[in-house]
């Protein structure tokens, strides 16, 4: 996996989602006359763009969503933010989760062919069956958005996702800076790494190997467990998470886990053998990752706007639609799928802890304040400062 251009790419994801913003803005005033999308180049193509799809006349997309147990955000996130942001944008979308059974997303995404579907937003199961969907998709002369995770050796037009090595990145500083804090020294940190199948889990591992391995090679850290969570399954991350513990003899400092619901599977198991809190990052800002930072039991998360992912993938398939260039300044880099490079829109990732929740997922509205401070965790909004 290669990115090129990586400083001018986060550079320019801010003028890319300001362009989907804009584009998706215009689209929703039904007497848009192209005023609006005068001031600037990037507004006025992707507004082109937009106006062109003349409003009914975009063609169907049907998205594929993974699972629901390996991260709550398909369903919580992005399942409402991409049925947002296709309607926003005028295309006709229909939704669907494989709940992690393979041969279901293929026939999903063979039956919404079969309904008419011209554009296939995928996040695959794998990149096998990732890539048998996008060669019948091909056959049928149907695109493929490849959707948050990259397919290896397949034939998607687009790919959507974060800078995910930065994710690993911002979660090996993390555990950094939180270990640090916790002023451990000669700390024993575990590795919960996500799903093996996963390119992006290979991505993030990436990124934080970056920053960890110097700690263990430098012998100011020891390393006293590295392993991967099949299907990122939280339940599994919980036994493997135990047997860590039983073989440190309980003695872990802290754990680099890869998103928010194997960082609570540790939590958990630490809480069941009733040890102190430690260090334990995680990914996706999920209410219950959040509300694990707000009383302590987690130390950071990594918040990945959604929302602007699907505004994208939905500006994509208006492009698609059309047979068109996508809007200027919307596809920012290329991800090497292992045989072609794939044109992509790479957002940036955001560390969260306490400091910053106010002015990140809540100033997004990504989360609701009610349901963050709700119950048992409004003392700990109060502490904070929420
Ligand atoms: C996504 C993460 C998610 C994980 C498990 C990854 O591909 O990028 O946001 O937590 O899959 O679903």
């Amino acid at each position: 996996m290669r990115y090129h251009g990586s400083v001018h790419r986060a550079l320019l994801s801010t003028a890319a989602i300001g362009a989907a913003a804009l584009a998706l803005a215009a689209c929703g005033s039904s007497d848009d006359d192209g005023d609006t999308a005068a001031s600037t180049g990037a507004a006025t193509s992707a507004s082109t763009a937009a106006a062109d799809s003349g409003g009914g006349e975009a063609q169907k997309v049907a998205v594929l969503l993974p699972d629901t147990q390996s991260s709550v955000r398909w369903e919580t996130a992005d399942r409402p933010l991409l049925q947002a942001a296709f309607d926003a944008a005028g295309v006709p979308v229909e939704i669907h989760n494989a709940q992690g059974d393979k041969s279901a997303q293929q026939q999903q995404a063979e039956q919404a062919i079969t309904n008419g579907a011209k554009i296939l937003l995928l996040t695959n199961l794998d990149s096998g069956s990732g890539a048998a969907i996008q060669n019948l998709a091909a056959a049928k002369g149907v695109k493929v958005i490849d959707y948050d995770r990259l397919t290896l050796n397949g034939k998607a037009d687009y790919y959507v996702s974060f800078d995910n090595v930065k994710v690993g990145e911002l979660q090996g500083q993390g555990l950094v800076d939180c270990l640090e804090a916790a002023g451990v020294e000669k700390p024993n940190v575990a590795v919960l790494n996500g799903s093996p199948d996963d390119n992006n889990a290979t991505l993030f591992a990436q990124g934080y190997n970056s920053v960890i391995d110097p700690k263990f090679e430098s012998g100011e850290w020891v390393e006293v467990a590295d392993q991967s969570v099949p299907d990122w399954d939280n339940q599994q991350a919980l036994t493997i998470y135990e047997q860590m513990l039983q073989k440190a003899d309980n003695k872990i400092d802290g754990v680099l886990a890869a998103n928010d619901g194997l960082a609570n599977s540790v939590v958990s198991a630490q809480k069941a053998r009733k040890l102190d809190p430690i260090p334990v990052t995680g990914q996706d800002a999920t209410l219950q990752g959040l509300q694990n930072i707000l009383v302590g039991d987690q130390c950071m998360t990594v918040y990945k706007a959604i929302k602007a992912e699907a505004e994208a993938a939905a500006q994509l398939a208006i492009a698609l639609s059309k047979g068109e260039e996508p809007p200027a300044g919307l596809v920012n880099g290329e991800s090497d799928d292992g045989q072609r490079q794939v044109p992509s829109v790479l957002l940036t990732p955001v560390a969260v802890t306490k400091d910053n929740i106010a002015d990140t997922v809540l100033a997004d509205d990504f989360v609701k304040r009610d349901e963050l401070c709700a119950g048992k965790f409004a003392k700990a909004c109060e502490e904070a400062g929420i």
